[in-house]
């Protein structure tokens, strides 16, 4: 390694580093400002029963059923003097379902996940990998910044993370207890769930610098209806012309990223700090909506990781090294390649590969579609 390419590793490692420690940072103190908010303004969850000993939930059920007169919840947004609540019913009964009634919350979000996951293996086992057309040309050029592969990389992992904790409370109780038991089980939801809440508002905050630094490259244009009338190319034949992004990826980011996207985080706000006025009815709402909507927008997510890996040859690269190689740029994005050209960007030569040869290197010019 030369003076020089260590100096550019140097610079690349702190870009790296300033750039997560930028986003962990707003990530971690926007939310918490709702902690301190949260904090503040606790009070004790059962009037009148703070002064026992013994647990107050137990304590206000034996009063119930022994008929005692009493508050039994704060006053304000929740329901006072209250026994059963109505909507609570409802929403119990769509989240957990009742006795031979499956939930439909369940149903519908269990069917679409794994319909996903069909239409994605169907699709793989007709198409194949979509594979760089004539090899590599040891070219590349520059495709997403530091700032945006870290980005994405927060929003991935804190997006899997909030899947498999926010999947396994609904789903718990049928998969999980025959597997870890109910004690078992209720110690790994606590875990979950305070991970689930702490996680969820970092999450929250990237996922809106993700939606704002990409709102300029996913702007629908005409050129994306062509793109989404053959699919890429991959329904009825030949080549789509796309711009840096294509209508498939422009959908991602409209119907997942910003649509469910939104929908998710701002309910999950919602659930997270219930200290804000809102009352059951609203908190049963939000997270019906919060539930479905994330399902809906995992099923989405996995087209969109298959796609981003072993869919397509050479995609994965630009979102780890930043770099695309130069067929695969013409290949799949033939205008923006033909808009670096025009720019006066320079493609550079491939870093070799780690105990192989660099690929040589083949023309530059030239876009096909
Ligand atoms: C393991 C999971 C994931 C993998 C492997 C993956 C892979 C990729 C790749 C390779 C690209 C670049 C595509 C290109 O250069 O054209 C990309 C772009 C993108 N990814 Fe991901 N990704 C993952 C998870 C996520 C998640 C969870 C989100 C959002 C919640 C997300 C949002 C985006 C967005 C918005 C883009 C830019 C394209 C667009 O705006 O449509 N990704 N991803």
């Amino acid at each position: 390694m030369t003076f020089s390419d260590k100096t550019v590793a140097k610079r690349r490692w702190r870009a790296m580093l300033y750039s997560l420690l930028a986003i962990i940072a707003l990530a971690m103190i926007l939310p918490s400002l709702g902690y301190v908010a949260a904090w503040a303004q606790s009070g004790p969850m059962v009037i009148g029963y703070e002064s026992r000993d013994s647990n107050p939930r137990a304590d206000m059920w034996r009063d119930a059923r022994q008929s005692v007169a009493g508050t039994t919840d704060q006053s304000g947004p929740y329901t006072t003097n209250v026994l059963i609540n109505n909507s609570g019913e409802i929403w119990r009964e769509i989240r957990s379902g009742r006795e031979g009634v499956p939930s439909p919350l369940k149903r519908f979000g269990g069917w679409i996940m794994l319909l996903s996951l069909a239409a994605i293996a169907v699709f793989f086992a007709v198409f194949g990998r979509n594979k760089i057309e004539g090899g590599r040309e040891g070219l590349t050029v520059p495709r997403w910044t530091m700032y945006e592969r870290v980005l994405h990389w927060f929003v991935a992992i804190t997006f899997i993370v909030l899947g498999i904790t926010g999947l396994s409370l609904l789903f718990g109780r049928t998969v999980l207890i025959p597997v870890l038991g109910a004690r078992g089980f209720a110690a790994y939801a606590q875990v979950a769930m305070t991970v689930h809440n702490f996680v969820g508002p970092a999450f929250g905050v990237a996922l809106v610098l993700m939606i704002i630094s990409w709102l300029g490259v996913n702007i629908p244009k005409r050129v994306d209806l062509e793109w989404l009338k053959t699919f890429g190319g991959y329904f009825g034949g030949g080549h789509a012309p796309s711009e840096k992004l294509n209508g498939g990826e422009k959908l991602w980011y409209w119907i997942g990223v910003v649509g469910l996207g939104l929908a998710v985080v701002i309910t999950g706000f919602i659930l997270d700090f219930p200290n804000f006025g809102q009352d059951r009815a609203t908190m049963a709402l939000a997270h019906v909506i919060h539930a479905g909507a994330a399902m809906f927008w995992i099923a989405l997510f996995f087209g969109h990781a298959y796609m981003g890996t072993l869919g397509t040859e050479g995609a994965l690269e630009g979102m780890t090294t930043g770099r695309v190689d130069t067929a695969w740029a013409k290949q799949h994005h033939n205008l923006w390649y033909a808009q670096l050209l025009e720019q006066g960007v320079k493609p550079m030569p491939a870093e070799p590969p780690r105990g192989g040869p660099p690929p040589s290197a083949k023309s530059v010019t030239g876009s096909s579609t």
